[in-house]
């Protein structure tokens, strides 16, 4: 990979690009897990415009380019990235609104947002999203959901595919196109569109009463509250759930007594297995080293193998 330390393209960037733009910025400062390293540009555009002349610019120069969401479910590698990261999170991609039962959300705007402005519109069905970090855009990408708290049986998992309409995405070339449910190959912690860019989705909500969203969204909070972790920084669960076993990954993990193993302050959550928690100067390789650790113990005892959730981001490759 080349570094893009060359003024020159800096300068040619700067004179295409209307957005702000970051030499150097630490990833860590953008993972919820606290840990990541340099990159060389960081980028973050106007509008769908300055998005284009971003990827087009990019391109050209053979830069290499990731968009980067609030972070939530990402583990970093702490060495400089020679790559540009780009954030839709300006006014442009923060901008939300509903026609009748239809609510519009641009990528950027966050989910906690997200359910709020609905519950105030009298609009229910996002209220599981509750206590998820993340924002739309990387939501849909990674088709974010929760156990149904409703349903009686804890099997079933409301996903955010469940209220897609539809979603606007770019092409890796500057193209735009609008795909319909229909037409997304949404799954378990996937939406299919890999190589496209989500801008923003559409919603159909139902009417509701906005004391009972509150409620609704008071069960998604108090049960996250009781069952994760939320106070030491962590990249949300690190596994998958096994497809092969009705057994979760976080109670795998905990049958297999590995709460609280420790590699330097990377270490498995006491409160939840499935979590990994920095508990001040994680790096990179303890918390990759600990997942390795899991997966060769649980497939040992198990025969199962965790297939990781988060987002792995590194000089070998980007995920
Ligand atoms: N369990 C244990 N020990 C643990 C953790 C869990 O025995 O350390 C048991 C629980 O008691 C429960 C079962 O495992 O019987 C399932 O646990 P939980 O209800 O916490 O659900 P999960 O499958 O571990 C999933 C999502 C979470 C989501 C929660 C709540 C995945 C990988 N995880 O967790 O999503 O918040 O349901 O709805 O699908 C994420 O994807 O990053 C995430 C946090």
């Amino acid at each position: 990979m080349k570094t893009i330390s060359n003024i020159k393209i800096q300068e040619d960037l700067a004179r295409v690009f209307k957005g702000r733009i970051r030499l150097n910025e630490s990833l860590a400062e953008h993972t919820y897990i606290k840990i990541g390293g340099p990159v060389d540009l960081f980028l973050n555009p106007e509008d769908i415009a300055d998005l284009r002349a971003a990827i087009e610019f990019l391109n050209k120069a053979d830069i290499p380019w990731v968009i980067i969401g609030k972070g939530s479910n990402l583990l970093v590698s702490d060495q400089v990235l020679p790559i540009a990261a780009i954030e839709l999170n300006n006014d442009f991609f923060q901008q939300i609104s509903k026609r009748d039962n239809i609510v519009y959300a641009a990528a950027g705007v966050s989910l906690a947002r997200f359910v709020n402005f609905n519950k105030s519109q009298g609009l229910a069905g996002s209220e599981f999203l509750a206590g998820i970090p993340g924002s739309i855009g990387g939501a849909v990408f990674m088709n974010a959901g929760a156990r149904d708290l409703y349903s009686g049986s804890l099997e079933k998992i409301c996903s955010i595919a469940d209220i897609t309409v539809k979603v606007q995405v770019m092409d890796k070339q500057g193209n735009l196109r609008i795909i319909n449910k229909k037409d997304i190959k949404f799954s378990y912690r996937s939406c299919g569109l890999d190589e496209q860019i989500i801008l923003a989705a559409w919603f159909e909500l139902k009417p509701g009463v906005e004391q009972k969203i509150d409620l609704d969204i008071q069960v998604f909070l108090n049960n996250k509250i009781k069952t994760q972790e939320l106070c030491l920084p962590n990249a949300g669960c690190i596994f998958k759930n096994p497809a092969a076993t009705k057994v979760s990954a976080g109670a795998l993990i905990d049958q297999a007594s590995l709460k609280g193993l420790a590699i330097g302050d990377a270490a498995i959550s006491f409160i939840h297995a499935n979590f990994i928690v920095n508990k001040g100067n994680a790096s990179f390789a303890q918390v990759k080293s600990l997942i390795v650790k899991i997966q060769e113990t649980v497939k040992n005892k198990y025969s199962i193998c965790l297939e990781p959730e988060v987002k792995i981001w590194d000089r070998e490759g980007l995920e």
